[in-house]
């Protein structure tokens, strides 16, 4: 199957059909992604909480994401490639933000890159977008900005903020961004942005109404039982599978069953 383009993901939301993302940093997962029903594969900056095990996605760099996003793509030839462009790669200015995710496409074979912010990068997603680079936004809970908002909380919860998160919506697809993620808002918000915009919106802890969904791969999968926020849903649980089969393996050695004729040469 060919890689989804911009202008699949365009044809899908003019059908209404909810988009699908999930995130993904290497190689193993991609492949088992490229069997699934997924349209994108985030290569977010949550790798710096899930592969790297930080508290932030801040100390991730350009050069990670570019070596993530190429693992990715050797096992992966079906979903369209959103790559991240971490905490300092665009906001120092909007020369940097060119040249870094030109390498995102250039280096890493994104398809596309995102951004965190509203109305204040109106410009630099305007220059981008007019340079052939495709821009998602990021609007609600911007986790690299925690520092700012003190903690990880639901964004929009005030009349004034969520008057702030549809202006910044707008702002973002008048500069071009050809869809938006919405993190950690009221449905309800949710749905009065995704009705204001002619883009789609990409849905976390943001309710049922937005044109699509998505999940940390490591969340949804249930890779750690003690992670589960109220967004989160497990749909699996290789924590337990995991540990489990590790412990199995264990113990045959210990037992000496394992290998076994069969698995001996
Ligand atoms: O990095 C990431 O995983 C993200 C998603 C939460 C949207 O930005
Ligand atoms: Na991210």
């Amino acid at each position: 199957a060919r890689r989804k383009t911009t202008r699949a993901l365009r044809k899908l939301y003019e059908k209404q059909t909810p988009l699908t993302m999930v995130t993904c940093y290497d190689y193993t997962f991609a492949r088992l992604v490229d069997k699934a029903d997924i349209d994108i594969i985030l290569v977010g900056d949550s790798m710096g909480n899930v592969i790297q095990g930080h508290d932030t996605t801040v100390p991730v760099t350009l050069e990670d994401i570019i070596y993530h996003t190429r693992a990715v793509l050797r096992g992966n030839q079906s979903a369209h490639i959103l790559a991240d462009m971490p905490f300092m790669s665009y906001q120092a200015s909007t020369d940097d933000a060119l040249r870094n995710a030109g390498r995102l496409l250039k280096e890493g074979h994104a398809q596309s890159v995102k951004v965190e912010g509203g109305e204040e990068l109106a410009t630099m997603i305007a220059r981008m977008t007019a340079a052939g680079i495709p821009v998602c936004g990021h609007l609600g809970l911007t986790p690299q900005s925690v520092h700012a908002f003190g903690g990880f909380r639901l964004q929009g919860t005030d009349d004034e903020a969520a008057e702030r998160l549809l202006k910044d919506a707008r702002a973002l697809q008048d500069a071009g961004a050809f869809m938006i993620v919405l993190e950690m808002v009221p449905a309800a918000l949710a749905k009065r942005v995704t009705n204001a915009l002619d883009i789609p919106t990409i849905g976390i802890g943001a309710g049922p109404h937005t044109s699509g969904q998505v999940l940390v791969l490591q969340d949804m999968l249930g890779m750690n039982s003690d992670f589960k926020p109220r967004f989160v849903k497990h749909f699996a649980s290789l924590e337990n599978t995991v540990v489990g089969a590790l412990n199995a393996f264990a113990d045959e050695v210990h037992q000496r069953s394992f290998p076994d004729d069969e698995h001996s040469y």
